[in-house]
């Protein structure tokens, strides 16, 4: 990719494929992982830092104070395997702990430049710290070289809502094949809760959600040569009770015709693409996803206003 050499998928055809294997679909959709460009990591972190967007100061909260029991005992020598770690600051909360049973970290991400400055930043700070990060999408079935270490599988972030039900259960089987037995997974979910609290977190009132879920349009113009005119699509955040999840859409404004690859795609006025799902689960249906998957729930947690909650499973 000439433009952002860093990010994943690699080649303007990657891009052009997946767009229109979501784009020629009904209804039309686009894979969440394509806001992960430069930009979009940066909005993404952002809005992180929003007063709506409760998620990630909650986890980061409940993680530092239950860092000590959150770490399996009696482990020597483990490597911490953070699936989508491309910012080390929640690993660290663990890696940091004093008499941390970690010497190695692999942080496994698409965003292969956001990885080299997370392990630049680490290995000045740790210098023990043994870093391997892989460049990868973690949904793919991983062979993690794991110098037979005990491994702690880790994905905080709620990034386990991106994936519908089946999807999830799919990627909780491979990783535990990828982990291997003896191994523990600690996993960060955004809990059920009420659509006002839900639904301000992705309609804030700056917009920057707004240009999180655009932006995918302007990489889609950028790097697979689309023509989508900006003006012409708005962002909607809905909350859709059944699926337990909220949904990101760009609405078309009036009617479109877009082009990206070889094909011409029209948009009717109101219709929608379907960016991204965010899951949101009660403790026992995320444990039953996970025990469906191989994993048995070991301890779980969650924040005095309930809003988030951590789970650490073991495969026995
Ligand atoms: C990074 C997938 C957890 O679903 O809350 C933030 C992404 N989308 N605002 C989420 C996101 C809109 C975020 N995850």
């Amino acid at each position: 990719m000439p433009n952002d050499p860093g990010y994943f998928p690699h080649s303007r055809a990657d891009i052009i494929q997946i767009a229109l294997a979501g784009l020629t679909a009904s209804p039309k959709t686009l894979p969440a992982m394509l806001f992960y460009d430069e930009e979009g990591c940066r909005l993404f972190y952002e809005i992180t830092r929003l007063p709506e967007y409760y998620l990630t100061r909650t986890e980061i909260a409940l993680l530092t104070s239950i860092a000590d029991r959150a770490i399996p005992d009696g482990l020597r020598d483990a490597v911490l395997v953070e699936f989508g770690g491309s910012d080390e600051s929640k690993a660290s909360i663990l890696l940091d702990r004093p008499g941390s049973p970690f010497t190695a970290y692999m942080p496994i991400d698409v965003a292969a430049s956001s990885l080299a400055a997370s392990q630049a930043r680490l290995s000045a700070r740790r210098p023990g710290l043994t870093i391997v990060p892989v460049v990868a999408d973690f949904m793919q079935p991983l062979r993690l070289p794991l110098f037979g270490s005990p491994a702690v599988g880790f994905f905080p972030g709620s990034t386990i809502g991106n994936l519908d039900p089946v999807s999830a259960q799919r990627f909780l089987t491979s990783a535990r094949r990828g982990l291997g037995a003896g191994s523990w997974f600690l996993i960060g979910a955004d809990l059920r809760k009420s659509p006002a609290i839900l639904l301000p977190a992705y309609n804030d009132s700056s917009g920057l959600t707004a240009a999180f879920n655009l932006n995918l349009l302007t990489r889609l113009n950028r790097e697979a040569g689309a023509d989508f005119d900006l003006n012409a699509f708005r962002h909607e955040a809905v909350w859709n009770d059944g699926e337990s999840r909220i949904e990101m859409h760009l609405i078309a404004t009036g009617d479109r015709t877009v082009h990206l690859g070889a094909r011409s795609i029209v948009f009717r006025e109101g219709e929608t693409i379907h960016t991204e799902n965010s899951y949101k689960y009660t403790p026992d249906s995320l444990a039953a996803i996970a025990e469906r998957s191989g994993w048995a729930l070991h301890r779980n947690w969650q924040d005095p206003d309930g809003l988030f909650g951590i789970f650490l499973f073991r495969y026995q």
